[in-house]
Order: structure tokens, then C-alpha cells, then sequence
């Protein structure tokens, strides 16, 4: 069929309204744009991408039953299910309504795993749906390994501690299990469940690489009803689009400028949902500062539990670093990978700035808050050997992992492991590499549908 021919056919797509699910679906729609469909996004209003950045798709409001404040108090499995309860009406009907007014075919329905509701839709009207799935390709059989421990009743309330190895999810130890941030095991079953258990879906696309997963997504093809489309990542794959929620403060390249290459360490270790208590974040300042090495420091307003933004910051310490650090609100991270003086990335491990680093070959130092980042800071330090773990929020072993990642010998070496990765990665993206490939796989697939 020929792109004209396919420009009459619409995708919805339906990203779960948080930055690190959202950015990946918009990425999505702009490749899936670049071959000829017509993207439109079912949105929620909380989190609602801006659709000025996005002049090629058309918009969907969903309402969503949430207030302004429900999505930053409540808990995100709380949120995720409300979402899910209260959007499927209002999905069901917008679609309705689309169907009727326009000249364009729904060929299909993309949604996140977590938007369950829209698959369920999507049924109802005998619409064809296919999920993405934002995390890394283990992760899942991580998560599928877990809830069968949850249900056996097997999940000790603070999660696993055990450096003992998970026998069917090799170098995964029990503590890298995917567990949620609170004990709240009964809502993490439940999404799980939904996210994993028989899906009606035609397809996964996953953003993810066969360089990085080739094993696991083997695995996962074998046992799967379904084709994978592994096309990650997807920031690479797709022209450059801006799908930040928070405005960037892009002061921080200018100061990236002046310092030598490879010296800087970029931290970010709260990403769009984690928050950090006082006692780490004064550990972690304080750790930074004696590292005597230069960083830049995104700290999400709210991001630090009890403040607005940085007042919680312990006196003297601003003072004591002077002009070896800077500190934003939010970076321009993509862009801060990109750059020459950046020698390594301390990390949190959400999936997408995981991919974000290895894309751009920069080092880690893994230190994961909750959920699937615990898998992708394990697989990053001792599957890929890309990055350093650190093992507690201490000043001490902070300084020493700084210094070890950014003037020892060991961090030449796993910058080293880091460069060929990214060029490995590279290949992937370009014509005749597995996730170009894949991605036009991909598009004829949804026109064979
Ligand atoms: C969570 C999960 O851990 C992740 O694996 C899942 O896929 C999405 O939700 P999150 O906390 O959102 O992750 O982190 P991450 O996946 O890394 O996404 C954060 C995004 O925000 C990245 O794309 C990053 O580039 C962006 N970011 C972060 C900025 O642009 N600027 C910042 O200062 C910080």
C-alpha cells in the first residue's frame, strides 16, 4: 500500500500519563508518522502532553476522575487503577465519535501495558490493539517471576534483601526482584496481572534492542501467542521530538562547556516518580562534594520529600562546591548524554534513561529506587558491565564510586565497554540494523492487519 493510501489510516495511541511512559509512546507515534500513518493521542488531562510540540498528530482528552493533586499524593498504583477505571467510558466514546465524524480508518489502538482499558475498548469495538511495553525485555519475566511469588503467598512485606541468585532469571539476585516502592503487594498483583496475564493484543512492541536482549526476547517470542517488535531506542529511532512535561532548564549546557571531557558526573536519580529523603539527599550532596569531581545535579521539584525544591540541601554544602557543580530542575537530558565533558551518568535506572545513556556510551553508577529499575541497574553493572553499582546512599562510598568511575583505570575500561555498546546500538538504528528493520516490520504488519 502506498504512503498516501496509508496516511488515511489512524492510529490511537494511548500512553500512560507519566514522563517516562509518555515520552516513549509520543516517540512511537512520530516513527509510525515518519511512515505515513496518521497519529492521534488519547490523552488523560492530568499530564496531558503539549500538543503545540506535536503539530503532526491530532489529540484525544480523556477524563480521567483525577485532580490536580491526586496524581502527586497518591501512590502510582493507586493512580494507575483509577485511571483505568475512570478513562474507559469516556475512551469508548471519543473512539464512537471518531469512528462516525472521520473520513480516516482506525486501523488500530496502541496502547501502554498499563492502559489495560483501552484494549478492553478496543474489543468493544472490534478494533484491533497492540501494546507497548516502556520497560526492558527481563523485566517482564522478572515481574511475571514475582507475581508468582506473590501469589504463592512468598513475598517477605519489605521485599527481598537476599543476594541469592533467581535460578530461572540468570545474574538476577532476589533484591533485584522488580518490587514495588511501598508493601502495597496486593495493588502490585492486581496491575501485574493485568499488564501480563493473556492479553487479546495482536502485537508487543517493545522499546528495547535485540543487541541488548537478544536472549530474552527469544524467550519471550517462544512462549508468546503474538509477534515482538523490538524497536528501541526509540529516541534514536524517531526524528527528535519534545515530549518533556517539565520545563528544561538548558542553562546547565553552558556550564557543560567549560569543563574538560569526560569529567562531569550527570546525576538524576529520582526520574519522573521516586522521591529521596532528607538524610540521602545530604549524604548524597555531601558524597558529591567530597568526590572533589564536577557534576550536574537534576533534582525534580517535589522531587525531595518535605520541600519544594532544593531548600533541604544542607547548609554550607553549596558553598563548598562552588563552581564544580551545578544543580537544575530539570536537564535537557538527552542532550546532556550528548555532551563531550560528561564522563558518567548516576542513575536511578528508569528504563528510558538507561537507554538514553547506552545509546550515547556514557558509563553508570546504578543506584535504583523501586520497581523494574532495580532489574535494569543489575543487567547495566554486571550484564552489560556498563556501569558501577553502588551499594548504599553513603558519602564515603559515594565519593569512592565518583572517583572510581571517573579517574581510575577500572572507569576507563567500562567507559571503553560503554563506546562499543553504543556503536553496537548505533548499527541497531540505522538502515539494515534490527530495530530499523523492525520498525518497518512493524508498519507492514499494521497494514496486513
Ligand atoms: C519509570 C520506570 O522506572 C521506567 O523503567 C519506566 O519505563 C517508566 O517509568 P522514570 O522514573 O520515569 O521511570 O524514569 P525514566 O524511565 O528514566 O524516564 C525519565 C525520563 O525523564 C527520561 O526520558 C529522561 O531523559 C527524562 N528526564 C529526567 C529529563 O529529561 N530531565 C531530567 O532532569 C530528568
Amino acid at each position: 500500500m502506498g504512503e498516501q493510501a496509508q496516511k488515511t489510516l489512524r492510529l490511537v495511541l494511548v500512553p500512560f500519563p507519566y514522563q517516562g511512559h509518555i515520552s516513549p509512546m509520543l516517540q512511537l507515534g512520530a516513527a509510525l508518522h515518519s511512515k505515513g500513518f496518521s497519529i492521534t493521542i488519547a490523552h488523560t488531562i492530568c499530564n496531558s502532553p503539549n500538543s503545540q510540540n506535536h503539530p503532526n498528530f491530532s489529540f484525544l482528552r480523556l477524563s480521567d476522575g483525577l485532580s490536580d493533586t491526586d496524581i502527586e499524593s497518591r501512590g502510582l498504583a493507586a493512580n494507575l487503577l483509577a485511571i483505568n477505571d475512570n478513562c474507559k467510558e469516556s475512551f469508548q466514546w471519543s473512539l464512537e465519535q471518531l469512528i462516525m465524524e472521520d473520513r480516516k480508518t482506525i486501523s488500530c489502538v496502541i496502547s501502554d501495558e498499563l492502559m489495560y482499558f483501552a484494549e478492553d475498548v478496543a474489543n468493544n469495538l472490534k478494533i484491533l490493539s497492540i501494546i507497548l511495553r516502556t520497560t526492558s525485555a527481563i523485566t517482564s519475566l522478572a515481574r511475571s517471576f514475582l507475581l508468582k511469588l506473590v501469589e504463592g503467598g512468598h513475598v517477605p512485606l519489605q521485599g527481598f534483601a537476599s543476594d541469592e541468585l533467581v535460578a530461572r532469571l540468570p545474574l538476577l539476585r532476589f533484591k533485584d526482584l522488580p518490587c514495588p516502592l511501598t508493601e502495597n503487594f496486593k495493588s502490585f498483583a492486581v496491575i501485574v496481572a493485568r499488564a501480563y496475564n493473556k492479553r487479546t493484543c495482536s502485537a508487543i512492541i517493545w522499546n528495547t534492542i535485540n543487541c541488548l536482549e537478544q536472549s530474552t526476547l527469544d524467550q519471550i517470542q517462544k512462549e508468546s501467542q503474538v509477534r515482538i517488535f523490538a524497536i528501541g531506542p526509540m529516541h534514536k529511532i524517531t526524528p527528535s521530538i519534545s515530549s518533556s512535561l517539565i520545563k528544561e532548564d538548558r542553562s546547565c549546557i553552558s556550564w557543560l562547556d567549560k569543563q574538560p571531557h569526560n569529567s562531569v558526573v550527570y546525576v538524576s536519580i529520582s526520574g519522573s516518580i521516586a522521591s529521596l529523603y532528607e538524610k540521602e539527599v545530604t549524604e548524597m550532596a555531601w558524597g558529591l562534594a567530597n568526590s572533589k569531581q564536577a557534576f550536574l545535579w537534576a533534582i525534580r521539584p517535589g522531587s525531595i520529600r518535605g520541600s519544594d525544591w532544593i531548600e533541604l540541601l544542607p547548609n554550607g554544602f553549596q558553598d563548598a562546591v562552588g563552581d564544580k557543580g551545578c544543580i537544575v530542575s530539570w536537564a535537557p537530558q538527552k542532550e546532556v548524554l550528548a555532551h563531550p565533558a560528561v564522563g558518567g551518568f548516576w542513575s536511578h535506572c528508569g528504563w528510558n534513561s538507561t537507554l538514553e545513556s547506552l545509546a550515547q556510551g556514557v558509563p553508570m553508577i546504578c543506584k535504583p529506587c523501586f520497581g523494574d529499575q532495580r532489574v535494569n541497574a543489575r543487567y547495566a553493572s554486571h550484564v552489560w558491565k556498563v556501569g558501577l553499582e553502588l551499594e548504599e546512599v553513603e558519602r564515603g562510598e559515594i565519593a569512592r564510586v565518583v572517583r572510581r568511575l571517573i579517574l581510575c583505570e577500572e572507569g576507563k575500561e567500562i567507559r571503553a565497554r560503554a563506546k562499543k555498546l553504543k556503536q553496537k546500538i548505533d548499527v541497531s538504528t540505522r538502515k539494515g540494523g534490527s530495530s530499523y528493520d523492525s520498525l518497518n516490520q512493524l508498519a507492514n504488519f499494521i497494514l496486513s492487519l
